[in-house]
């Protein structure tokens, strides 16, 4: 199956929306209003000022132009002047050495506000899903955010402790922090999540915060990084269908996705047989046949039999099972009870009912014994809590160490390792560790109460079950 459009002179292209605009949406972002119905008109052939970047781009940074000539983009005529020449009010406006005195404006920071002008409907699920602003929240929204974490993440890993530009450690709350050391940040969550960009001279992004993650808070206001998954500038969906698109963030200790995917059976057909599987498919009609076992992207965001395409990767989710206690999901993190009936939808076009309601089941089970071990836990903090048997400082505290261990890692490999179908994960990395950090949690308790002391060294030491 091969793309839908034809190489013509001048492509008519009428995109009809259907969607319904998020509430609110606009007057936060200033986005076009997404739920118009869109008529595009796009010339083949460029402009006089499209060829001039093209052309000096082609001698000065050969590899971006090579990439973008091999995209589908550029063989309908978008080019580098639709996406990065910005208005000269923008807050975001810069000129590069080769347009310097001219009135073009151009910036290397996009984000999805500009491919709404041509893909809202892609835009429109995508911001109202965990990709957008609740994955840069979690790194630079400090007061929506419990304090220890950003604790964690200001004052240790930014090593406020070591005298990085004297910090007030006030407590474990980030209030009132300085920007000091910000290494750990921009090599690690902010790849990964996005933060806010701050701006420099010539307006360019400075102070290790762009380029970011999938969540980037743009200057104008805009938010996300459409190309985190269609890695520019060749914007392939072929590369996006890959697990590997999604294995760049959800790996590791904590939420070991790509792992536990290879662990799976349909990763392991995708090892065997997935370089000969068809992934150029045009947009809702990659099919069972182009490929035999689903990737990331068939469950969680492709058309599938009578699913369509989405770009909210929460649409087919029924638990949250990320945080520490594991809830159907609701608000702003979905519909869990429309999660579960769409992921079903995915299973039944190659499983049968039985096969589909044990998996689903295996599930809902292993939330409900992971939710046991959670509440245990609370339960014991709340008493050495009540007695003064904590200390402020969670992380020299053997206690409150493992208890971030306790759902953190062992219980996410455990719930998603269930959830995704690799045993391995779910036992020895998931709930063999999962009950092992709770006895030693137990331990430390009873020695406390018995003793009504907090022992003098963490037993822990920071090795953290894997
Ligand atoms: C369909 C839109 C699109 C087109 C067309 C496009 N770009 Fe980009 N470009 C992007 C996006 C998205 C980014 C990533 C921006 C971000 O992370 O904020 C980017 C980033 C960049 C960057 C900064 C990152 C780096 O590696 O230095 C440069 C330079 C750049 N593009 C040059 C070009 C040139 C030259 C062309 C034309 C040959 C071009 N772009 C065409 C969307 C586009
Ligand atoms: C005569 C050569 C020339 C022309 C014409 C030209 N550029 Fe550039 N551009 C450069 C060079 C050299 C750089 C790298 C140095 C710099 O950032 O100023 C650059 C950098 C950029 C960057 C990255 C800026 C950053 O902060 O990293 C973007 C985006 C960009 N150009 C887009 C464009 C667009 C869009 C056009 C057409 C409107 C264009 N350029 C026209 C030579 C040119
Ligand atoms: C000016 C309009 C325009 C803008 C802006 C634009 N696109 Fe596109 N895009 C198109 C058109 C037209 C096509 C269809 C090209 C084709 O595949 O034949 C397309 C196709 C695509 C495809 C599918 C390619 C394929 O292999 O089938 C992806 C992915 C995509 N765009 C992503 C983006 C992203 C990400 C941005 C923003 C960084 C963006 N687009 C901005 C017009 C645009
Ligand atoms: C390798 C990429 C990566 C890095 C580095 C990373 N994260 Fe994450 N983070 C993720 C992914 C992927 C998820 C979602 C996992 C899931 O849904 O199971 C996530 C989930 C989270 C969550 C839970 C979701 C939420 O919004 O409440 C928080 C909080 C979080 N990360 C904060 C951080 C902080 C702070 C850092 C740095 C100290 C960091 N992360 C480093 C990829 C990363
Ligand atoms: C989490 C990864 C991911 C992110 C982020 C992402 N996409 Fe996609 N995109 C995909 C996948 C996977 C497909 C292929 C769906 C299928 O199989 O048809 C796709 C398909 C597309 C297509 C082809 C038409 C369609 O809807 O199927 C366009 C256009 C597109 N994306 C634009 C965007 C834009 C614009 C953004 C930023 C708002 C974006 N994408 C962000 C994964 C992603
Ligand atoms: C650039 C990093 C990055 C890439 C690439 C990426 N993700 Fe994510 N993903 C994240 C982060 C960060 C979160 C956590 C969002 C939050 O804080 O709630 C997340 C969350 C999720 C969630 C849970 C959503 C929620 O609301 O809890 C799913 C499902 C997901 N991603 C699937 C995918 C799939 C499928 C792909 C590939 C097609 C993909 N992701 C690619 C970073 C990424
Ligand atoms: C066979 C289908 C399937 C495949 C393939 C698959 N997933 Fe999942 N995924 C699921 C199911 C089912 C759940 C649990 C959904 C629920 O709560 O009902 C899940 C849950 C998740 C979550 C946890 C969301 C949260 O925070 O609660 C993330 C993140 C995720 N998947 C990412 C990925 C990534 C990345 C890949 C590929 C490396 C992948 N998935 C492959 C079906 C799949
Ligand atoms: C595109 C087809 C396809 C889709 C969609 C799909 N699977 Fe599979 N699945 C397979 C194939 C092929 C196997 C390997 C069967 C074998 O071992 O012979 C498999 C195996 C499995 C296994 C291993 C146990 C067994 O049957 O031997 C589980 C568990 C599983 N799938 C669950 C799911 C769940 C849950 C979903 C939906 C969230 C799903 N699958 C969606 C094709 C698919």
């Amino acid at each position: 199956m091969n793309h839908l459009f034809d190489r013509i002179g001048i492509i008519w292209l009428a995109l009809f929306i259907a969607g319904i605009a998020t509430a609110g949406l606009a007057a936060e972002t200033e986005y076009p209003n997404l739920a118009d119905k869109k008529e595009l008109v796009i010339k083949r052939g460029f402009t006089k000022e499209a060829l001039g970047c093209i052309e000096c781009h082609a001698k000065k940074m050969p590899g971006t132009v090579e990439a973008w000539k091999l995209s589908g983009m550029s063989h309908a005529g978008i080019s580098c002047y639709d996406c990065h020449v910005v208005e000269k009010s923008s807050p975001m406006a810069g000129q590069c050495e080769g347009i310097k005195g001219t009135d073009i404006y151009i910036s290397p920071m996009v984000s999805s506000k500009t491919c709404s002008r041509c893909h809202p409907q892609e835009v429109e699920q995508f911001l109202g899903s965990g990709h957008a602003k609740l994955a840069s929240k979690a790194v630079c929204d400090p007061a929506k955010l419990e304090g220890k974490f950003l604790g964690l993440m200001y004052y240790h890993e930014g090593a406020g402790f070591m005298d990085n530009n004297k910090p007030t450690y006030d407590g474990l709350t980030p209030k009132g922090m300085p920007p000091y050391n910000r290494a750990a940040r921009a090599s690690g969550c902010q790849m990964c999540h996005g933060t806010q960009v701050e701006l420099g001279p010539d307006n360019r992004p400075i102070n290790e915060t762009w380029p970011g993650g999938v969540g980037t808070r743009y200057p104008d206001g805009s938010i996300g990084t459409c190309t985190v998954c269609h890695t520019r500038h060749k914007f392939s969906i072929a590369d996006a269908r890959k697990p590997e698109a999604c294995g760049a963030c959800h790996l590791g200790p904590d939420h070991p996705n790509i792992e536990i995917y290879f662990e799976s059976k349909h990763g392991q057909q995708y090892l065997s047989h997935g370089d000969e599987w068809e992934y150029e498919s045009a947009p809702d009609t990659w099919e069972p046949g182009d490929y035999t076992a689903p990737t990331c992207a068939t469950c969680h965001m492709s058309g599938i039999g009578e699913l369509p395409t989405t770009h909210s990767v929460n649409d087919r989710l029924k638990w949250d099972l990320v945080h520490k206690k594991s809830v159907l999901r609701s608000g702003e993190r979905g519909d869990g009870e429309k999660g579960d009936k769409e992921m079903r939808k995915v299973c039944v076009n190659c499983h049968g009912a039985t096969h589909t309601l044990a998996q689903r089941k295996i599930l809902d089970n292993a939330v409900e014994l992971y939710n046991k071990y959670w509440d245990g836990a609370v339960r014991m903090k709340e008493d050495l809590k009540k007695k003064g048997l904590l200390k402020e400082n969670p992380w020299k505290d053997g206690f409150q160490e493992l208890e971030y261990y306790l759902w953190h890692h062992c219980g996410r490999r455990a719930r998603q390792g269930s959830a995704m179908n690799a045993p391995d994960y779910a036992h020895w990395h998931g709930f063999f560790q999962l009950f092992q950090v709770y006895y030693d949690m137990e331990n430390i308790y009873e020695q406390r109460l018995k003793n009504n002391k907090i022992e003098e060294m963490s037993t822990v030491m920071s090795t953290g079950p894997y």
